[in-house]
Order: C-alpha cells, then structure tokens, then sequence
C-alpha cells in the first residue's frame, strides 16, 4: 500500500457505488443543487463485445416513474424493448404467448443493466456538483466520524471525511457491512438452494431477433427454468435458474457431454440458436440469488441504504432495480422536504439528515419487505405450478374475474407490474384475491363455465370493498 491521504470534504453527500440506483440518485440530488461524491468499484471503460449484451433487466412503471424525473426518460427508452407479454416454450417447443396484461397499451421494457448504467451515470457527470470516481472500492467506514477509507486500482488508500454516506453498493453492501457491527442492528441473509447462470442466443443474419422480439421467453420445467429477454443487438440474454446440488443441479452437469444431454432434453428449441452454449456453459460464472434484511437503514444522519443494499431480493417478479428506483425517488422527496431551500443554500447538519433518513425508512421499509416476500412466493409459484392443477385453475380463474370485472377485480400481479401502488398495498390485495378465489373454485370442479360470477361479483363487493 502507498501512502494514505486525508480528504475533507464539507456539505458533501458521499454515494458508495454508482451502479444503477448510485448513478440515479446522484443525478436527481445533482439537480437540486447538491455537492455529491461518489465512488465506484468498476471501471468506467468495458470490453465493447460485452457492451450491449450484458445481463438485462425488465424495466417496469414504478422504475419509469423515477426515471421520468431525471428529465432524461426519452433517452433511456431509445434503449429499451418493449416486451408485451410471455412467450411461453413447451418442452415440445410449442410456443404459447400470454399477453401480460388485457390493456394492449401496457408493457414491460427489456434494458440493458451496463447500457442504462452508462446513459445514467454520463448525465449525472455533467452537473457541476456532481462527481463520479471509477476504480475506487470503499474499504471500510468509520460511522460515528464520519470518514471512509476507498482503495484505488493503484494500490493507492484515501480516507475522506464527509458530511453523510449513502449506500448504493447493492447487495453485498461494504455501508451495510459496517452498519451491521452497530449496536442493536438487525440483519438477516438467506439463499436459495437455487443459483442462475447467463447464456446467450446471438443476433441471427443482420441483426434478426432469432425469436419474438418483445416477449419475455420462459421455459418453465418445475424444478428450474430458463428466460430470456430481447437485447438491441439482436441477441438474447437467457438465465437459467437451477439448484445448486442434487441429481439435476449445477453440479451434477459437469461435462460437456452432460450438458448437451441436458439441454437437448428440456430446451431443445433454445438449444439450436445457442451454438456457444457448451463454452458459455463453463466460462460464466454461476451466481447465489440472496435475500437480505435490516434494520434500521440508518443510523443517525450519517449514513443510510438505497437499493439492494437496503434489501436484496430475488429476481422472480423481476423489481429489485424498479424497487431500488422507487428507494431513489422517495429518498429525494424526504430530501426535498428536510432541506426546502435546495442544496446550494443548505447545511447538511446531522439532526435534519436523521429525520430525513427515518421519514425515508418508514416510507420503504414495510413496501420492500413486502416485495422481498412476494418475490419468495413467487419463486415456488414459477418452480411448482406446473404440476399443480389447482393452481393453474385458479389463474384461469382470476383472469376471468380480471376481464369481467376490470378496474374492480386486479391481480396482484397486475399491481406489482403495472402500478406504483405500495408494494404492501399489493400483498395485502393478492391476500383478500385469494380469499374470493378460494370460494369461487370450490364447487366448480375444475370447470371454467362452472364459475359462479353472480357470487363473485358479491364477493368483490364484500371483500374488496369494489
Ligand atoms: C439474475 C437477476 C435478474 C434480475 N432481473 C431484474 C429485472 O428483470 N428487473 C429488475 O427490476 N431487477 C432485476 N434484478 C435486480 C437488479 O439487478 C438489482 O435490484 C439492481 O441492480 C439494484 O441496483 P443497486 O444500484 O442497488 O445495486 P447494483 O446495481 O448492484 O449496484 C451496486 C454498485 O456498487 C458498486 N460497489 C459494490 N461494492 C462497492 C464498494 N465496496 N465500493 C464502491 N463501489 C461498490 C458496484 O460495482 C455496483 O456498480 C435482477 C437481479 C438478478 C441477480
Ligand atoms: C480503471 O482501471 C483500468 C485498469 O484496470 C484502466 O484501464 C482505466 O483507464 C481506469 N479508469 C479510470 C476512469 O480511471
Ligand atoms: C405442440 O405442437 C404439436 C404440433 O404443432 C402438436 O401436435 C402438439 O399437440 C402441441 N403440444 C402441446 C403441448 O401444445
Ligand atoms: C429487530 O427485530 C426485532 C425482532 O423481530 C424487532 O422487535 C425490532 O423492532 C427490530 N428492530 C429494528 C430496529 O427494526
Ligand atoms: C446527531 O444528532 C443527535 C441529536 O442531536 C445527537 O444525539 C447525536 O450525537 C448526533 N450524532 C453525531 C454523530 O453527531
């Protein structure tokens, strides 16, 4: 290690991490005038094949809405494309679509994770009082004094001292970390027995989409799965969720030969678009898929969590950056409010950051817990559903309700895609859903026509109070 330097800054607001939540929230708090800093593990420059075809996420309205805000959505959805239902792959290779919604003018959006970051982070640069540093890892961070040590490529270590620090540095989190050897910090982690790889369908001839373009692709096989979403290049990102050990499992694949079995028996139609899938298979890494919890978010006004730092999910309803969005945009609200006169005329004093960092926690708190446990369901749902029929008829069920009575009867998965309602407000509703589906299918024997809509309609009245 080279010599150590010490660097005060006054009035500054430190982001750890300017990956997708870091880079929005430096820019929206840049335009209200304040300084911000922020320091980011990666550099900034990378390998241009990798560019477009970086691991892509669906963008839905809640992620929208902040991204409205920064004054520069039109840009961002030159990116972005739009996917209008699920395209789902049989194990014969039939494909079925499932519109993702009755109203065809709502889709979800497939976004590049290293395009947006990039677009981001260039107009948050380009405020005066904002400044980005790449290649810069934040070691470890003294809470009470406010001072960070950040470890440069160079093997050059730098403490700062700063007014407050914001944790933008996703799920495995170096802010959180520190805030977890706090007293009376609360905190969990939990794993699923599953992990994902990503492999990928290139472009075919001249760009061409190899399979529908705006679609979500899904090969559900009970135990595991595999997806894809549209890149712009023409290829498509996939990810395939499987266990870790057991017969069928990452492990249990461990020759070519074995993969190629594999892949031939469940997704044989993906598998003749993916001519580098036996190299891909054992080049990229195969990733954990974590929850984590804690609590509180902050302490005092020193420091607090946005995004998966704050609360990492697992990406079966596919809303941990538009969770991490919504973390943004309530974040600057609380911002707003605690210093009115914008950042150029206010001081950053620890009593107003507190309130501002609790008033934010109590707004999310409850929201990103909810979405954390839906996420789980989920998860089970997608894994065991297709073996269960009662649960397939449900669905039927509830998407008859959904057309017969629109605006009355909505499905939770509806509110999470399609809504910036709570998240709470979603899993209290997918509760009382489930209360009027129950009732409706037990007399109807599996049997669509059998369905009483007279009692639904009572119900919906009754339960939902519509
Ligand atoms: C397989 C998979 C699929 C997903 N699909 C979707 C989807 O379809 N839709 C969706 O909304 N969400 C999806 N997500 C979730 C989404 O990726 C995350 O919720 C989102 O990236 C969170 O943003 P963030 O800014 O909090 O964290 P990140 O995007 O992880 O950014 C953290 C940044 O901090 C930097 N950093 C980390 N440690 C340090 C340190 N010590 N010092 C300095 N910098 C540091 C990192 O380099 C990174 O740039 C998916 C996640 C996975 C794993
Ligand atoms: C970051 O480090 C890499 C080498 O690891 C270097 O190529 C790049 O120029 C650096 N970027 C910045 C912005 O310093
Ligand atoms: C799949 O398609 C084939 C041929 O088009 C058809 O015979 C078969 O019944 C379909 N299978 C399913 C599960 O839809
Ligand atoms: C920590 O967890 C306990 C037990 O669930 C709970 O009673 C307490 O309120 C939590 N504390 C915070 C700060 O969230
Ligand atoms: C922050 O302000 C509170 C309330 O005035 C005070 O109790 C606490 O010691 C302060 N913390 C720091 C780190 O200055």
């Amino acid at each position: 290690m080279m010599s150590s330097t010490t660097i005060n800054s006054n009035n500054t607001i430190t982001l750890m991490g300017s990956g997708l939540a870091g880079s929005v929230l430096a820019l929206l708090l840049g335009k209200k005038g304040f300084n911000v800093r922020v320091h980011e593990k990666r550099s900034l420059e990378v390998n241009p094949a990798q560019r477009a075809r970086s691991i892509n996420l669906a963008l839905s309205d809640r992620g929208i809405k902040t991204l409205r805000e920064t004054g520069h959505l039109a840009d961002i959805l030159e990116i972005a494309i739009p996917m209008k239902g699920r395209m789902i792959h049989s194990i014969e290779g039939n494909q079925t679509f499932q519109p993702y919604s009755s109203d065809s003018k709502k889709h979800l959006y497939s976004v590049s994770r290293q395009l947006l970051n990039e677009k981001l982070g260039e107009h948050a640069s380009k405020l005066d009082n904002v400044e980005i540093l790449y290649n810069q890892t934040c070691k470890s961070i003294n809470i009470n004094q406010g001072t960070y040590d950040i470890l440069d490529k160079d093997g050059q270590s730098t403490t700062y001292s700063t007014s407050t620090i914001i944790g933008c540095d996703g799920a495995f989190s170096a802010v959180r970390n520190s805030m977890v050897k706090l007293d009376r910090q609360n905190y969990s982690q939990s794993y699923l027995e599953h992990g994902y790889k990503e492999l990928c369908i290139p472009p075919g001839e001249n760009g061409a989409f190899l399979l529908d373009k705006n679609s979500l692709h899904i090969w559900p096989r009970g135990s595991f799965m595999m997806i894809a979403l549209p890149n712009i290049d023409g290829s498509f990102t996939c990810t395939l969720f499987f266990p870790f050990d057991g017969e069928l499992s990452f492990k249990s694949l461990d020759s070519k030969e074995k993969v190629h079995q594999f892949f031939t028996q469940y997704f044989a139609d993906a598998y003749k678009l993916m001519p580098t899938l036996l190299d891909d298979y054992f080049s990229n890494p195969t990733s954990s898929l974590v929850t984590v919890k804690t609590s509180p978010w902050n302490y005092q006004g020193k420091c607090t969590l946005v995004g998966d730092a704050a609360h990492a999910i697992v990406p079966f309803y596919g809303q941990g950056m538009n969770a991490a969005f919504e973390d943004v945009l309530e974040l600057v609200n609380c911002f707003d409010k605690a210093f009115p006169k914008g950042g150029q005329s206010s001081q950053l004093s620890n009593e107003t950051l507190w309130e501002c960092y609790n008033a934010y926690q109590n707004a999310r708190k409850a929201n990103s817990d909810a979405i954390a446990e839906m996420a789980i369901e989920n998860f089970i749902e997608m894994r065991d559903s297709v073996s269960d029929p009662m649960f397939l008829f449900k669905k039927k069920v509830e998407h008859l309700l959904e057309q017969t009575y629109p605006n009355r009867f909505v499905s939770r998965y509806e509110l999470i895609s399609y809504s910036t309602e709570p998240y709470a407000y979603a899993q209290k509703i997918g509760l009382l859903n489930q209360q009027i589906l129950n009732q409706l299918v037990k007399d109807a024997n599996f049997d669509i026509s059998k369905i009483d809509l007279a009692l639904a309609d009572k119900l919906i009245t009754q339960v939902l109070n519509k």
